[in-house]
């Protein structure tokens, strides 16, 4: 699909026994950015070799995945379908920017309520979708399927088996499933959770097949979609500084537990570690809106 460089960039901290990069997925696409990008290669080629003219998928308001799949299906020539959580915003005068942005790609949009929405992976569901519409490709909320996984096994290169660990945020784990996956043995993967969810570990054994990993469950800053300003005063700093932007759902969250982590000497001395950007900072613009209306300080872009 896309051919850019990936490189990992060097983040400079006080603490100069510790080296700290970032590789720069999030430079792979404007929207299908990042893990969009892995989680989607393998499942868009399926859908072709299937002849699916349809790619139909879930997601919340603010989802990166919904603008990735509607990106995507405008590259590449699928007609879109985005099952959307929350039938009451069906009848709001604007949607926010993520969905006028898949809404602008030609994804159509359909509002379920919450209810519904929690049913999406029982099969009378997926049979009534069936119904509706024409021989789809489905791929999951947040994209996360086996065709996912085997994607994000090439988010980590040859020249990265030197890291001691590898840092990433996680959703639905499917991200973090692939990096496990593809990782030598001798590496520690950390997971930071952007939501509260008890069943996120057992998620991740159904993919990952090595046991080097461990979740870091304190920073998701009260649940998915969750911020304090705090967060923002980091991700600003960090952009700032380093001059590289952070989402404030995932990678944010991220980031400011692994400066945490570093001040409170959870890694021990001369640790190489290595942190994923995977990307999502299309969501951006509608978190602005929100932070407008509360009048919070805004994530300068
Ligand atoms: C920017 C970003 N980073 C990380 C994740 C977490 O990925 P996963 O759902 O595979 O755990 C997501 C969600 O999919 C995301 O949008």
């Amino acid at each position: 699909m896309f051919n850019t460089p990936i490189y990992n960039q060097n983040i400079s901290i006080k603490n100069k026994s510790i080296s700290l990069k970032i590789k720069r997925e999030d430079l792979i696409h404007p929207f299908i950015s990042g893990n969009k990008y892995r989680k989607l290669k393998f499942n868009l080629k399926e859908a072709k070799t299937l002849n699916s003219k349809f790619l139909l998928t879930f997601g919340g308001a603010f989802s990166n995945h919904i603008a990735a799949v509607a990106s995507a299906g405008k590259e590449y020539d699928f007609s879109t379908i985005g099952v959307i959580r929350g039938e009451e915003l069906e009848f709001k005068k604007d949607l926010n920017s993520t969905l006028e942005f898949a809404k602008a790609c030609g994804m159509h949009l359909k509002f379920i309520s919450r209810e519904d929405y929690r049913n999406k992976t029982n099969s009378d569901f997926i049979e009534k979708l069936k119904n509706e519409f024409d021989n789809f490709y489905l791929i999951p909320e947040g994209g996360t399927n086996d065709l996912a996984v085997k994607g994000c096994e090439e988010i980590l290169q040859l020249q990265d088996e030197t890291f001691d660990y590898i840092c990433c945020a996680v959703g639905t784990g499917g991200t973090i499933s692939g990096i496990i996956n593809a990782s030598k043995k001798h590496q520690k993967i950390l997971g930071f959770p952007a939501l509260k969810n008890n069943f996120i570990q057992e998620d991740i054994r159904k993919f990952a097949a090595q046991d080097n990993w461990q979740l870091i469950t304190d920073y998701h800053f009260g649940g998915y979609g969750k911020i304090k300003p705090e967060l923002i005063t980091f991700i600003n700093r960090f952009n700032k500084n380093q001059n590289i932007l952070l989402d404030p759902i995932y990678t944010g969250k991220m980031m400011f537990g692994i400066f945490d982590l570093i001040e409170k000497k959870f890694f021990p001395k001369n640790s190489k570690i290595l942190t994923i950007h995977t990307g999502g900072l299309q969501g951006i613009t509608g978190m602005n809106e929100m932070l407008q209306r509360k009048k919070l300080p805004l994530i300068e872009i």
